[in-house]
C-alpha cells in the first residue's frame, strides 16, 4: 500500500501502473487515466451539479490523470445539445 495524496492506492510488485511518469512539465502520479466521457447533461454548453460531482469523484480517486469529456468550440460543432462548450456563457440552444 501507497499513500498517494492523502488516498491509500492499493500498488502491485512491479507493476509500471502503479509508477509516477513525466511528460515535460506534467508529473502524474500514476499511469491510470480517466477516459473523457460524454455525460450529456450540459445546460447551454455549460457545465452544472452533475460534472461537479461526476468529475470530483473521479478526481480523488487516484487515478494520475483525468480527461473532460469532448468541449466544442461553437455550438454547431457539439455531438448534441447536452455536450460541454469552450465559450458556452452566451449559447442559448
Ligand atoms: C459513454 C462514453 C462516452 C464517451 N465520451 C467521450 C468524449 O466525450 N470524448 C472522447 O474523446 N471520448 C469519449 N469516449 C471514448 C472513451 O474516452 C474511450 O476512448 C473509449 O471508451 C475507448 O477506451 P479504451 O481504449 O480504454 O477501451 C466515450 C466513451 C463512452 C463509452
Amino acid at each position: 500500500m501507497e499513500k498517494l495524496g492523502g488516498k491509500i492506492a492499493l500498488t502491485a510488485g512491479g507493476s509500471a501502473l502503479f509508477s509516477p511518469i513525466t511528460f515535460r512539465s506534467l508529473a502524474l502520479q500514476n499511469r491510470i487515466v480517466v477516459s473523457p466521457m460524454c455525460q450529456y447533461s450540459a445546460e447551454h454548453g455549460q457545465a452544472n451539479e452533475w460534472h461537479f460531482i461526476h468529475l470530483g469523484t473521479l478526481a480523488v480517486s487516484g487515478a494520475g490523470m483525468l480527461i473532460v469529456e469532448a468541449t466544442a468550440v461553437e455550438p454547431e460543432g457539439r455531438i448534441t445539445p447536452g455536450c460541454l462548450g469552450i465559450s458556452a456563457a452566451a449559447w442559448r440552444t
